[in-house]
């Protein structure tokens, strides 16, 4: 994920809250309706907003315009984890001006890069809120969940997702005290990459031991990892798409704050394998393209990405689904092609259990306890989140190329297509962030109940 860089100036100055406190600026969460059905032909308007993740966010003094952090880094103006919790806070934002969010009645869209004071503001991850300061909660076993997505612009390497993560639907403020911001502030990521990356992780901030990335110009990476478990409902761009249950280990599937010497963060040392939270990362996964069919998705497919369509996805008990309706026509999801597959179209205890198996793939879901903590994770409230973004770790070549990039051009490639990108070098973020700075998703009429009541078709 990417941030924007917080080269700021005066000009773009609101007023601030904190993870401590703050004169809250008058920030105004983007309005989005979307529906709440209880049953087939019962369904209600929801006037509902939007909040942008505190990550994207200017931190900087409370009493004045320092930056905390700049580019990639925290500043000389704090120099310890209790100080930099004390001294730095949040700052509203300007959605459509800075960040290229826009929302108009039941529709919402993302751009990819957009000038932002004397830099750029890169992607952008958003969560649907219940009300000014709480995340609305979904509750996925037995429930299905209808968007339409419009994604023409969305070329190889990035990714337009909508998921559902584990987050403590206040952004954490009754658990930690250090959090006042919560909610409103977009505060309390997490997901099943334990990601290292949040400037204040549990109410402290992240500043000892972080180290900046490489190559990603406004991440690092810090001691604490915010771990919880994942459902993406959509990992997608025009060529691929995927959906992913993501679980942590049976009893942690919640929020979690997981600490350096925990292994919190499995992309780190793959072979590592002492105790602690050390959720999947990678997932049960059903790819169309790579499971099924290649010429079901895609520019001038069976669904095609030129046009709007919609995505309908059903959790029952021992399976989840999805199918897509384009130009008011259903549009079924073909089952596995592969011998040792059950013929589903979707994921099923059955099918997590021989994904990796057939593909020789280390059994992450299994070691996290597998449909018993997909159970444990849908059948208690999440959030919903919506992102745009580019990958500097992997360049997402998992969702729409050859993954891992060392089967390219081996025997066993095809059981490693994810999707039709091969020209990797072009899925670089500093290729994609030059050549396609428009590039922009829209989410619309999302609808959410009972299995079979948001649509009738
Ligand atoms: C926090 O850091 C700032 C700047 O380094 C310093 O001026 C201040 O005295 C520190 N406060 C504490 C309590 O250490
Ligand atoms: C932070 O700065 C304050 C004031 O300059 C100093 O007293 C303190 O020792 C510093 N703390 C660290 C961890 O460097
Ligand atoms: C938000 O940014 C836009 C474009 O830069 C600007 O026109 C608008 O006045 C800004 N809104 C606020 C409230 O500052
Ligand atoms: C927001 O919603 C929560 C949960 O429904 C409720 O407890 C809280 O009072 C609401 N807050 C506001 C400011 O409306
Ligand atoms: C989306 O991208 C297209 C193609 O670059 C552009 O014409 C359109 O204005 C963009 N829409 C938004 C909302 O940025």
């Amino acid at each position: 994920m990417f941030l924007i860089s917080s080269l700021l100036f005066p000009v773009l100055l609101g007023t601030a809250t904190a993870q401590g406190f703050g004169n809250h600026n008058n920030e105004i969460h983007p309005k989005l309706q979307w529906t709440s059905c209880s049953q087939p032909n019962n369904c209600q308007q929801v006037n509902g907003e939007v909040v942008l993740d505190a990550n994207w966010r200017w931190l900087h003094t409370k009493n004045g315009y320092t930056n905390c952090y700049d580019g990639n880094k925290w500043t000389w103006a704090c120099n310890s984890t209790a100080n930099c919790t004390e001294k730095c806070v949040y700052d509203g934002v300007n959605y459509s001006g800075d960040h290229g969010i826009k929302t108009s009645s039941d529709s919402l869209s993302q751009r990819l890069r957009i000038p932002y004071g004397f830099d750029w503001s890169v992607g952008s991850r958003l969560f649907l809120m219940e009300n000014k300061t709480m995340y609305k909660t979904f509750t996925l076993l037995n429930n299905e969940l209808a968007f339409d997505v419009y994604l023409p612009t969305l070329e190889c390497g990035i990714n337009g997702a909508l998921y559902f993560i584990a987050m403590d639907a206040d952004g954490g403020v009754s658990k930690f005290p250090g959090n006042t911001a919560g909610a409103e502030y977009g505060v309390g990521y997490c997901d099943a990459s334990c990601p290292r990356n949040g400037k204040f992780v549990g109410g402290k901030a992240n500043y000892d031991g972080w180290v900046p990335s490489r190559d990603d110009p406004v991440n690092g990476q810090g001691k604490l990892a915010a771990c919880c478990p994942e459902f993406d409902v959509w990992n997608s761009n025009a060529h691929s798409y995927s959906m992913s249950s993501k679980v942590c280990p049976s009893g942690k599937n919640k929020f979690v704050v997981c600490t350096e010497g925990d292994y919190c963060d499995p992309r780190l040392s793959p072979s590592d394998e002492r105790p602690g939270p050390k959720c999947d990362p990678v997932g049960c996964s059903w790819s169309t393209y790579r499971l099924a069919s290649k010429e079901f998705y895609g520019r001038g497919k069976l669904v095609d990405t030129n046009k709007k369509f919609t995505v309908v996805t059903r959790w029952e008990e021992n399976r989840v689904y999805q199918f897509f309706i384009q130009d008011g026509k259903k549009i079924e999801v073909p089952t596995a092609r592969w011998d040792d597959l059950p013929k589903e179209n979707g994921i099923s205890p059955d099918m997590c259990a021989k994904l990796p198996d057939i593909f020789s793939e280390r059994d992450r879901f299994m070691e996290n306890d597998g449909w018993k903590s997909h159970l444990e994770m849908v059948t208690q409230p999440m959030v919903m989140a919506m992102s745009l973004n580019v990958d500097y770790w992997s360049y997402n070549l998992w969702l729409d190329s050859v993954y891992p990039p060392e089967r390219e051009n081996t025997p066993e490639m095809e059981y490693y297509e994810h999707g039709p990108c091969r020209d990797w070098e072009k899925s670089n973020p500093r290729v994609v962030l030059a050549e396609y700075p428009y590039a922009n998703v829209t989410w619309s009429n999302i609808r959410f109940g009972p299995i079979g009541s948001t649509m009738q078709i």
